[in-house]
């Protein structure tokens, strides 16, 4: 016998069929002469009965452990009481493993299922976010691939800092010393000028030591890079990259979130064209709502969040004061003391989740801003050379992809984002 879902199962397809099912001990109960067990597999749950009359079945159902994995069979039967509107009625059931006694049980503290993430996967909530994390991803290839990128792959390990040397993690390399990626930027920039417009979705390091609700010290990079592109053809493609996703989790992942009790209106309204702000008009914004910022600081997670707490869609906040941010960003020809740039901040309180701009194409003026900023050309040898050969202006941003997890399921720490955070206090589990 061929086993079934439990989604097909309650989808109505088996009413008065007999089943084979395949899954975890959910839930476990017993009242009277009947002996309830919900049973959990990768598309739901579903409660299933043991009578009495059935001896050993019972006996068993009566017994078993939660989180043991068992096959059982049974006729399928619609029973309004039941989640879902339909039961089995087992008349056999086989343990495969009777679990040992699990440990998460009743409340538990945050903590305490951090400690446990691999047993925690198995929850409901976090099935429900692994759900849309898998569709974000899917939908990130899907959008790149419809429209004329080509996804490469650059190295983990590498010789210097794209993103500011605070955040380096080092690593020793035989008898060098290597760092692991803060972005892939400097590498896809090579592969514009035969590949033109490029993609990765890899994961990036920082070695943040701000414990704040949205940074992991290994988090997953969706970078892309576009030769002949300004800063306004960038984000076009970056708003129209970000509806897609939320419309394809929208379309997949309707149930997980109302599950999670993620607000739909919420993010029906995130449709392109998506607001451009400059940064000035930003601090101006910030100001009137009470943050305490003047023009040329960088905003912080806490600043970010108060700001976009007022907005309704994502939106992108563009020349920023150039000492704000890293060394190869375009000057803005017009106010060369600000960049062309952009960051797209999340509405609801969840802030930045992109970071992209133009770069500086133009051999003289990088080695200016390399030695203004206090660098070494030596380190950045390769960024340089690729201004000798027919360079081209060109764009290209990153997308962090556990933030926007975050974001899109509604959640309130990067943390339940990701299967395994990496964070300055856990490497484990
Ligand atoms: O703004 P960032 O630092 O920009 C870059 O790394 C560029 N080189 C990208 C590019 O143009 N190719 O990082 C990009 C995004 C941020 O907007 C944020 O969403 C995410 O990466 N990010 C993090 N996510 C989780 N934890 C962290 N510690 C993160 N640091 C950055
Ligand atoms: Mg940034």
């Amino acid at each position: 016998m061929r086993s079934v879902k439990v989604e097909d199962v309650l989808r109505g397809g088996y009413e008065g069929e007999r089943v084979l099912l395949r899954g975890w001990v959910y839930r476990r109960r017993k009242t009277g002469g009947v002996a309830f067990v919900v049973l959990r597999d990768s598309s739901g749950i579903l409660q299933c009965v043991a009578e009495r009359e059935r001896g050993e079945v019972y006996d068993i159902a009566k017994k078993v452990r939660i989180e043991s994995s068992v096959e059982v069979c049974g006729t399928v039967r619609r029973e309004d009481k039941a989640p879902g509107g339909y039961e089995v009625l087992l008349d056999d059931i086989r343990v495969v493993h009777m679990a040992e006694a699990f440990p998460i049980n009743r409340y538990k503290s945050e903590e305490y299922l951090l400690d446990n993430r691999h047993l925690w996967l198995r929850s409901r909530e976090m099935t429900a976010v692994m759900k849309i994390r898998s569709t974000v991803f899917g939908a990130i290839h899907e959008f790149f691939r419809e429209n004329g990128y080509y996804e490469v792959q650059a190295p983990m390990f590498v010789g210097s800092a794209v993103e500011g040397g605070s955040t380096l993690f080092e690593v020793p390399y035989f008898d060098k010393k290597a760092y692991l990626t803060q972005s892939a930027q400097f590498y896809l920039e090579a592969f514009i000028y035969s590949l033109e417009k490029v993609y990765t979705v890899a994961p990036s390091f920082r070695a943040e030591k701000s414990r704040t609700r949205r940074h992991l010290t290994e988090f997953w990079h969706a970078e892309a890079e576009v030769a002949w592109y300004g800063n306004e053809d960038m984000m076009k493609d970056e708003e129209l990259l970000m509806e897609h996703i939320v419309r394809r989790v929208l379309a997949e992942r309707k149930s997980e979130l109302e599950y999670l009790g993620r607000d739909l209106d919420r993010l029906r309204a995130v449709e392109a064209p998506f607001e451009r702000m400059r940064y000035e008009r930003l601090i101006e914004m910030a100001r009137d709502i009470g943050v305490e910022i003047s023009y040329g600081d960088d905003l912080g997670a806490d600043e970010e969040r108060a700001i976009t707490k007022e907005f309704e869609k994502p939106v992108f906040v563009t020349h920023y004061p150039s000492e704000t941010k890293p060394f190869y960003h375009r000057p803005d020809p017009e106010n060369p003391s600000v960049v062309l740039c952009h960051d797209l901040l999340a509405p609801e309180g969840y802030g930045e989740i992109i970071g992209g701009g133009e770069r500086i194409w133009k051999l003289d003026v990088l080695l200016q801003r390399i030695r203004s900023y206090g660098l070494n050309p030596d380190d950045y040898s390769m960024y340089i050379d690729l201004r000798r050969y027919g360079s081209v202006p060109h764009a290209g941003f990153g997308l962090g992809v556990d933030r926007a997890v975050m974001w899109i399921a509604g959640l309130d720490h990067i943390n339940k984002a990701i299967a395994f955070p990496r964070t300055i206090r856990r490497l484990r589990p």
